[in-house]
């Protein structure tokens, strides 16, 4: 990739192809300080108000600066490597590679909570093993006051949901959730029902006094592909068919339609939602419903299969951090007379780590 300059005009090429850069996309780069606040970056001049016809008057290409005057009289220097940057499209989490994982999985990349956490090199390290695995655990977290929620809001910001700012997970009287039972959870993906499905999930572990409840986890991207390659007509109607996700309790009703395997505009993944206790299948043919009845029981013999299931014991101090679109995730049962179990839980957005990777990358250089 370069810049090059003919006739007053900027050009871009990439792999033998050359094409001309506006002058206005130039031109709504003009950095001086009369035109970007230096604090917040921001833009102090609205590009809707220029001239359309904007031209340039002179040019000058240096080894890493592009030096423009534009016939409004304005005179910029542009660095080479951002107006490259633009055009490569650099996105730090989208160039992190998943790791498909099964049962294998060994090494969990833990990380200690410690002083002035979320502002240091770990973090970041954390982060990139939340993106790679779709999960990172961190111990020694503390456990009083609900300090999931000063845990969550120092990475971004909590999403809210009619469960509350943050829940408890504990075995309760008249529960509205079978989360909230000592039954065993079949893995499965939180809050299908909602639109937009919250991103990421925690778990914090307050206290696990009990013999069995341990958490499990499966990688819903590795077990999609396994379905993709060997059963390719059950992946395919499993990424077409929208089913009706439900939630009612006393004081809502939620429901959102959706493929269980949803793919991007590339056919990529990008999501899998998983409930056998929420989901209704329209009302299709028979044969695309025999077909789909199928593809379901395929898909959640593999979630459900010791091969790609990891399973686990949390313990008081450990946070789990997952990746809602991509993990699902469950418990084994347990018996809660034999002491207390609890966790907390809590739901943040994407942007979220996403920020707060970016950030903790500018800050020490890497
Ligand atoms: C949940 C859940 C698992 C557990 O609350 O969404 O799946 O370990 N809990 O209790
Ligand atoms: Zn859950």
């Amino acid at each position: 990739m370069k810049i090059e300059l003919k006739d007053k005009k900027v050009f871009f090429e990439n792999q033998g192809l050359r094409k001309e850069i506006h002058p206005f996309w130039l031109r709504e780069r003009v950095n001086g300080d009369n035109f970007v606040d230096k604090k917040t970056q921001q833009r102090l001049f609205d590009p809707t108000d220029l001239e359309e016809n904007i031209k340039i008057d002179n040019i000058n290409l240096s080894k890493e600066i592009l030096e423009v005057t534009f016939n409004d009289g304005t005179y910029t220097k542009l660095t080479i490597q951002n107006i490259l940057k633009e055009f490569s499209n650099i996105n730090e989490v989208k160039y992190i590679d998943k790791v498909e994982w099964d049962s294998s999985l060994k090494d969990f990349n833990n990380f200690d909570f410690k002083d002035n956490f979320f502002e240091d090199q770990e973090m970041y390290k954390a982060l990139v093993n939340f993106y790679k695995y779709g999960f990172v655990i961190f111990k020694k977290v503390p456990i009083k006051n609900n300090f999931i929620v000063n845990f969550a809001n120092s990475i971004g910001s909590i999403r809210r949901t009619n469960f509350g700012e943050f829940f408890d997970v504990k075995s309760k009287p008249n529960p509205n959730d079978l989360a909230y039972t000592s039954l065993p959870l079949a893995p499965h993906t939180d809050n299908p029902y909602r639109n937009p499905v919250p991103c990421i999930q925690m778990l914090h572990c307050i206290e696990n006094k009990v013999s069995g409840g341990f958490s499990t986890l499966v990688d819903g991207y590795t077990v999609t592909q396994k379905l993709k390659k060997d059963f390719p007509k059950y992946y395919k109607i499993l990424t077409e068919i929208k089913v009706r996700f439900q939630f009612v309790d006393q004081s809502i009703v939620l429901e959102d339609w959706a493929e269980m395997i949803q793919l991007d505009e590339n056919g990529a993944f990008k999501q899998v939602r998983f409930s056998p206790r929420l989901d209704f299948v329209p009302l299709i043919d028979k044969e695309k419903l025999e077909l789909y009845y199928s593809a379901r029981k395929k898909i959640s013999q593999l979630y459900n299969s010791d091969k790609f299931r990891i399973e686990f014991k949390l313990s008081s101090g450990d946070l789990l951090m997952m990746d809602n679109y991509r993990l699902l995730h469950g418990r084994t049962t347990y018996d809660a007379n034999e002491g207390n179990r609890f966790l907390q839980g809590c739901y943040i957005d994407y942007d979220s780590t996403e920020g707060k990777l970016k950030h903790l990358k500018r800050k020490f250089n890497l």
